[in-house]
């Protein structure tokens, strides 16, 4: 169905727009005219429009289209990457000199990161220092911003992918992302779950409602939501919203989850639960997580980062076990900063 009618865009645009992944530097107008930039431009249906926000940014996904099988393994049950890498400790992700640009400005600059798997990485620092937009240089949503342009090295289980070539969409079932303001999609709690499942072809209801449960007891909800999953996943508590956009992302069983500040639109009891969540992913994903509570980095985290903006451009200060980052950092920028004297 492809939408032509202006009207009908202005109300899709509404509906969508909470959706989109939040950034402060994309107005509601360019949001509008991205989703319509690719929607016209690509061809996709009302569907894939609707999916284009999802946490593993399955944007611009047309209907029938395949998978690139030298990026998404083909077996949707494979085994987690994140244990197979932990078993050969090899990096899930590495990157090099890894820079990005929007239009001529730089936001970060030659990052080089090593992000373990099936640990959490945390990363701190100030507002503005690149934190967001070095996640999402991570599963390419980069690309859904018009002018933005990466260089430099990203290797996905030593798959480089910050190549043009890649097919963004398997990578992002990969790597998903969860975002600060919990956005499930205003269908029923089993639709959030079943639509994207259903996307990527699993149809039978038996299968679906076994995964379904699966990823709501992953995240603590199935015993709060069991007897209500055809209401509104709209009607849920933030906290409640947010753990079921963690189970949309974990249903697809991806390898590397990003968390950006998922905490800091939560109540104190209910960020308590997300982090607790967070926290027990350990071993089994690989997680980062980008947040401004020092203390929740230091108490879930396994590694830490410290970006920092010099020159007015992102640069990554100091990278280290969190035990070394906040108790015998290198850097004078970060002692300054986890002892609370900067930033
Ligand atoms: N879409 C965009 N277009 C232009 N500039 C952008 C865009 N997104 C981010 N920037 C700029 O890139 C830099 C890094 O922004 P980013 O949002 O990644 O920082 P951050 O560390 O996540 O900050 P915060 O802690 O406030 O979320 C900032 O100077 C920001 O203004
Ligand atoms: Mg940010």
């Amino acid at each position: 169905m492809a939408i032509r009618n202006p009207l009908r865009k202005t109300w899709f645009a509404l509906i969508l727009q909470p959706l989109l992944p939040p950034h402060p530097a994309l107005s509601c107008k360019e949001r509008e005219k991205e989703v319509y930039f690719i929607g016209e431009g690509e061809k996709v249906k009302f569907w894939s429009f609707f999916h284009l926000p999802s946490p593993t940014g399955e944007g611009c996904r047309r209907r029938g289209e395949g998978t690139d099988s030298k990026l998404l393994k083909p077996d949707f049950h494979m085994k987690s990457q994140a244990r197979q890498n932990s078993r050969s400790s090899l990096p899930a992700l590495q990157t090099e000199k890894l820079s990005l640009y929007y239009g001529k400005k730089a936001a970060f600059r030659e990052i080089a990161m090593p992000i373990e798997a099936g640990k959490i990485t945390a990363i701190v620092g100030p507002s503005g220092c690149g934190k967001s937009s070095f996640l999402s240089c991570l599963n390419r949503l980069t690309d859904l911003i018009p002018g933005t342009k990466i260089s430099g090295s990203i290797r996905l289980d030593g798959l480089e992918i910050a190549n043009e070539k890649i097919d963004a969409i398997a990578l992002r079932r990969r790597v998903g992302t969860i975002f600060q303001k919990p956005n499930p999609f205003p269908f029923s709690i089993w639709k959030n779950l079943a639509f994207p499942l259903q996307e990527h072809g699993i149809k039978n209801r038996d299968r679906l409602d076994r995964l379904i449960e699966t990823a709501l007891q992953d995240v603590g909800l199935w015993n709060e939501v069991k007897d209500r999953l055809n209401t509104s996943a709209l009607s849920l508590s933030g906290g409640q919203k947010q753990r079921l956009c963690i189970a949309r992302a974990l249903v697809l069983q991806p390898e590397v989850l990003l968390f950006d500040e998922p905490c800091s639109a939560l109540d104190p009891i209910s960020s308590g639960v997300v982090e607790d969540l967070i926290a027990s992913l350990r071993g089994r994903y690989t997680v980062v997580i980008v947040t401004h509570n020092l203390a929740q980095a230091r108490r879930i985290g396994d590694y830490a980062a410290l970006f920092w903006v010099q020159e007015e451009v992102g640069r990554l200060i100091e990278y280290g076990t969190i035990e070394q980052i906040f108790t015998a950092p290198q850097d004078a920028l970060t002692a300054a900063y986890v002892n609370g004297i900067r930033g």
